[in-house]
């Protein structure tokens, strides 16, 4: 399963990048504004970009097909790795579409609903998005969506990957990983949350402590 960050931070990117961590970054218009500041959005994807070894969603802001298609080819001109964020709207079908024939990535995002995810599918999506926290947040279940999306695209062999997102607790990530998800993106705090285990903590402590009793070095 490809592990991406969710999140427009360089400097977490960097830290997850260089511990080989994760696969790629997703960002939203959300992220990229809480990241930018007075950053140009076009250095700072560039940056992105330039710091994983990966696909790096970038979301347009257009609502109409045509206006997506245009910001999609100049975010896709930014950095071969730039996958094209739109939303799952008539439109952003439309533009995906478009955008797939012109040989650019998609990650076709905000996914709720199986009929979603086949439309996106059937739209050449490259990836698409279900949400599950945010279904988890109105008392739905996110992790039924997930189970339900990849029965269907293995019914039908679609190979557009499911990218679970809104991603709220390492345990999604668990359940993610068992119903056969092809990728999940997390936020930086559950990233680090995954690696962490008190029994490792105290395994280290006591394996060291024990060697240092003996007073001799290891090499
Ligand atoms: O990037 C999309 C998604 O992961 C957003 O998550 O926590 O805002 O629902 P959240």
């Amino acid at each position: 399963m490809k592990i991406f960050l969710d999140t427009a931070d360089l400097e977490e990117i960097r830290r997850a990048a260089e511990a080989g961590l994760i696969d790629g970054v997703t960002t939203n218009p959300s992220l990229l504004a809480k990241a930018a500041g007075d950053r140009n959005p076009r250095e700072l994807f560039r940056e992105i970009a330039e710091a994983v070894a990966g696909p790096v969603s970038a979301e347009v802001v257009a609502t109409d097909a045509a206006g997506m298609v245009a910001e999609g080819e100049q975010l896709a001109q930014i950095h071969p790795n730039i996958v094209v964020k739109v939303p799952l709207t008539e439109e952003g079908l439309r533009a995906c579409r478009t955008l797939r024939s012109r040989g650019v990535g998609v990650n076709v995002t905000l996914c709720f609903s199986p009929l979603q995810a086949l439309l996106a599918a059937k739209a050449d999506a490259t990836f698409v998005s279900p949400f599950v926290g945010r279904l988890d947040d109105v008392s739905s279940d996110g992790m039924r969506l997930i189970a339900q999306i990849r029965e269907i695209y293995d019914q039908y062999a679609f190979e557009t990957e499911i990218l679970v997102a809104s991603v709220r607790h390492p345990q999604h990530v668990v359940e993610a990983a068992l119903l056969g998800a092809d990728c999940v993106t997390l936020p930086p705090s559950v990233l680090w949350q995954m690696l962490r285990h008190p029994l490792t903590d105290h395994g280290v402590e006591a394996f060291l402590r024990d060697w240092k009793a003996l007073g001799k070095p290891l090499l």
